[in-house]
């Protein structure tokens, strides 16, 4: 067999590989794998890409695979799980600027002699243009602006998250009206880019296009608030897709097209999930300067009075029962407090309770971060409960408890005027106990105060979540 054909047929293995571990993604009991089998996929593009180069370049992708996997590797291993999002925000950024680089290097290569990356820095001194508008050319400023958009958009994402900069919406009049001239302007550049009018030389409107399309990702990303940027990283995700398959278009590449492809469609759909999660649309997320903590009165809120209880009664009303559920939420991941919660739900389950575990699609920070946290500590897979799955039994649940959640069990959203009216919510206020676990009557990522820590039959046991759930892990162990 030819190389030709022996490195299709490795671009073939690794897309067909690429799309069993997305598909295996699904379920997180087979998730591991999945990742495991898309990981080899992603080799075997590498390995394909180089034997298809040219063997001169070799040393400079070997350079660069290894640099990338020890950045890729450290980080992997040192960042903190509630800092993901932003890590996540920062690769999808390279990702987009990478595939923007590919776009931008092809289209200097094809109106400039040289190739190669050698080509690209002489071709930034050089000025020997050719004009005409072929598919070529729109796909190559298609992979460069949807490249920069993502690219500067995802680092506005990161140093918001990263709190480097103001996690507020940053608004200023006329703001929509100015960023559509702006982009009606990049398609005007990009057009003169491609000769058309022979207005000008297409070189410098080229870098004109590539200005504006890092601005308009930055203009594009800091009317956000910072509490809605996971839902933005997983837009820009997408991008990052759709960029890397123009990037594929344009330099002819199989596999980079079909896992483009899947990047982009799958970081679509994980989109509008978060958003059907918040029952926001995306143009509420995208226009809407939610998240901001100005102007808000937050005055009246944890006002009222509320019962609180200790480990010991909390154990005492957790191990007398038939039923609990626990509702896991951002806080639990910030405490880190997931081996701790695990031994009570073990404990318990040894003295004859049911326990499962509430998932809300949206508790946490970003998407599977409960399930991610509980797989960490070994919680069964099958013990793990969907919204949709359990919010039917609630009425029939002894207690719950509620370890660092708020929003996703505030009540607030069943009311109209609410900034989280319509959100699903996990029913926990019709079980028989409710045990709300946090440090203090604080709100969460909505702002807003929780009816749910008021009620009669709601005991708050306050505390950080590692140290509480230690502490009930010993009082259980107490009983007789
Ligand atoms: P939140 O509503 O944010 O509440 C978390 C609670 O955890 C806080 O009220 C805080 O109260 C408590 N907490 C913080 N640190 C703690 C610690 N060390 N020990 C114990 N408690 C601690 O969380 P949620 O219920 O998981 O809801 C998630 C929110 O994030 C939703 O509004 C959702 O729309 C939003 N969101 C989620 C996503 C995804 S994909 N998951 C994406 C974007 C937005 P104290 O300060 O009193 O302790």
């Amino acid at each position: 067999m030819n190389t030709p054909i022996l490195v299709e047929l490795t671009y073939l293995a690794s897309a067909i590989l690429f799309v069993v571990g997305l598909k295996r993604l699904q379920s997180p009991a087979t998730a591991r794998a999945g990742n495991a089998l898309a990981a080899v996929a992603m080799l075997l593009a590498v390995i394909g890409t180089l034997v298809e180069t040219d063997v001169a370049t070799w040393t400079g992708i070997l350079i660069g695979v290894t640099i990338g996997s020890l950045v890729g590797a450290v980080a992997a291993r040192t960042v903190q799980m509630t800092a993901m999002p932003q890590m996540v925000g920062i690769f999808n950024g390279f990702g987009g600027g990478a595939s923007a680089l590919v776009a931008v290097a092809e289209f200097l290569n094809t109106r400039q002699s040289p190739s190669g990356i050698a080509g690209l820095v002489e071709s930034l001194g050089s000025r020997v243009v050719e004009s005409g508008v072929t598919s070529d050319g729109v796909t190559m400023l298609l992979g460069t602006i949807i490249g920069g958009v993502t690219f500067s958009g995802s680092f506005i994402a990161f140093a918001k998250l990263q709190e480097l900069m103001t996690g507020n919406p940053i608004t200023f009049p006329f703001q929509r009206s100015f960023n559509a001239l702006l982009f009606l302007a990049s398609i005007a550049f990009g057009a003169l880019a491609l000769g058309v009018g022979d207005v000008g030389d297409p070189v410098t409107m080229f870098y004109v296009f590539c200005g504006l399309s890092l601005l308009l990702g930055i203009l594009l990303v800091i009317p956000i608030g910072g509490a809605d940027m996971p839902v933005v990283i997983s837009l820009l995700n997408s991008y990052s897709g759709l960029a890397a398959a123009a990037a594929g278009f344009v330099i002819g590449n199989m596999v980079l097209i079909i896992s483009g492809a899947l990047v982009g469609a799958s970081g679509l759909i994980l989109t509008q999930l978060m958003c059907k999660g918040m029952n926001r649309s995306l143009a509420n997320v995208a226009f809407g300067a939610f998240g901001g903590t100005a102007g808000v009165d937050r005055s009246q809120i944890g006002k009222r009075p509320v019962r609180s209880a200790d480990a010991e009664a909390v154990a005492a009303e957790l191990g007398y029962v038939h039923s609990v559920v626990i509702v896991p939420g951002y806080g639990l991941a910030v405490a880190q407090a997931q081996h701790e919660l695990r031994k009570v739900g073990d404990l318990l389950e040894a003295r004859g309770v049911t326990v499962r575990y509430a998932i809300h699609p949206v508790a946490g920070r970003m998407p599977g971060h409960m399930n991610v946290l509980l797989a960490e500590a070994d919680v069964s897979y099958d013990k793990l409960f969907d919204l949709d799955e359990i919010n039917d039994d609630f009425a029939n649940t002894d207690a719950v408890l509620i370890v660092g959640a708020n929003d996703v069990v505030n009540p607030a959203a069943r009311t109209p005027d609410s900034i989280i009216a319509g959100m699903p919510i996990l029913d926990v206020d019709k079980a028989n106990r409710v045990i709300v676990m946090k440090r203090s009557l604080s709100p969460g990522f909505a702002g807003i105060d929780n009816d749910l820590f008021y009620m009669d039959r709601t005991l708050m046991f306050f505390g950080d979540a590692k140290q509480s759930m230690a502490d009930l892990v010993r009082a259980v162990r107490e009983l007789a």
